[in-house]
């Protein structure tokens, strides 16, 4: 399969496909990785504990009962299972530490070793979070943007791992972002159960990170749900245990899609508000009262300039065409699953497959989001 099927690039790491391995404290090591996520685009192994207070945490959740990474030289064990992984996928590390310095030395670890290092602002165990360590970092923006801008001074690729709904989701999102983070990793948690698909889209909304979704993903219906809000890679933790399975079903059937539709992730169209915003590449010109108006003014677009961003674009591509289409051209044209014979009709005739179609719809949403207009840079 190659590398770059899926086009998700970060620093110079390719993912071989958007299906991750979520970390899982005293589960997710070497053997692990290798028996059940070989086929997994992205490894995040750990999490590990890395300095005295978060080890005697982790000591005083064993004796109740949770799994963790116990050592008293965590880097050593951190160096060891990225030498024993051998997945042939992208690898990170997730870490806790209560002090800078042991983090730096992981990021250092994690360089070395051509990995990703992950901040856990994340676990909520008491034990933990009274540390400072955890979910309580998100309490403490400061503090977390502080710890992001010294771990990237080591030229490590940095994500940082978060539970949705804790503070207010945009605030935290740009917040990660503005501290120079390159992933966000988001257990998009609801209480009840199942996963708040309206907070990865509004998370989408707030970042152009690249965005790792988790939470109950235990079947590729999930997945297709988290990717159409937005998330880049979706993550597996509890699913894989139930059935070990899951990552090889998952990333077969991504790859179906993809090959089939060109873009994995494409979200839904903007008009029943469950599009995120890179939508808009499926939108008509802006002539009628509809959720456009609402969807374009958030990114600061007058419809005139929105349908100018999108000619564009459209000039001296396929998208150019389509006479016989609503409004003229492909590039008003609604996503290839929406069933239209006006829109097929003239991807037949100029020899325009599908999924090049699509791909062509990626690169204008990215166009749209990215525009020196919208960004203000
Ligand atoms: C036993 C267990 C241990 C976990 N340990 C960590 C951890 O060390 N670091 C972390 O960021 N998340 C940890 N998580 C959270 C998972 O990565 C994931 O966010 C959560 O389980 C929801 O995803 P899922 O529904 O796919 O399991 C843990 C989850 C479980 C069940
Ligand atoms: S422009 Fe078209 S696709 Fe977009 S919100 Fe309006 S009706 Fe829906
Ligand atoms: S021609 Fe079909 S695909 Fe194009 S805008 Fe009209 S309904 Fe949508």
């Amino acid at each position: 399969m190659s590398d770059d099927l899926f086009d998700i690039k970060i620093g110079n790491f390719y993912f071989k496909n958007p299906i991750a391995l979520a970390p899982m404290g005293g589960i997710t090591d070497s053997h692990f990785a290798n028996e059940f996520a070989k086929n997994a685009g992205l490894v995040i192994l750990g999490g590990y504990n890395l300095d005295a207070a978060t080890q005697q945490a982790a000591s005083e959740m064993v004796k109740r009962g949770r799994k963790e990474f116990i050592s008293d030289e965590p880097l050593k064990l951190i160096e060891n299972a990225l030498k024993s992984t051998k997945t042939n996928s992208v690898v990170a590390i997730n870490v806790r530490s209560s002090t800078l310095e042991p983090l730096i030395e992981a990021a250092k670890i994690a360089k070395d070793a051509n990995t990703i290092i992950e901040i856990d602002a994340h676990c909520r165990q008491p034990e933990m979070t009274k540390l400072g360590v955890g979910e309580a970092l998100l309490h403490d923006l400061t503090k977390l943007q502080s710890m992001i801008r010294e771990v990237k001074t080591t030229g490590a690729i940095v994500s940082v791992k978060v539970r949705a709904n804790v503070i207010d989701n945009v605030k935290m999102a740009k917040a990660i972002e503005d501290a120079g983070s390159d992933i966000l990793h988001v257990d998009a948690m609801k209480e009840g159960s199942g996963a708040d698909m309206e907070a990865i889209k509004n998370i989408r909304d707030a970042t152009r990170l690249l965005l790792i979704g988790n939470n109950s993903i235990t079947d590729f219906e999930a997945a297709k749900e988290m990717f159409t809000r937005g998330a880049d890679i979706v993550s597996i933790g509890r699913g894989l245990i139930e059935d070990p399975s899951l990552i090889t079903t998952l990333v077969k059937e991504v790859t179906l899609l993809q090959n089939e539709i060109g873009w994995y992730n494409s979200p839904k169209h903007v008009c029943r508000g469950e599009g995120d915003l890179r939508g808009l590449a499926f939108c008509c010109l802006p002539v009628k009262p509809c959720p456009v108006h609402s969807n374009i003014k958030k990114i600061g677009l007058s419809a005139k300039e929105f349908a100018d961003i999108k000619m564009e674009f459209a000039k001296g591509t396929p998208l150019e065409y389509g006479d016989s289409t609503c409004f003229g051209s492909l590039v008003w044209c609604c996503k290839i699953t929406k069933m239209c014979p006006l829109r097929d009709g003239v991807l037949e005739t100029i020899g325009l497959p599908d999924a090049e179609y699509m791909k062509l719809k990626k690169q204008l949403a990215d166009y749209i989001l990215d525009h020196p207009k919208v960004t203000g840079k």
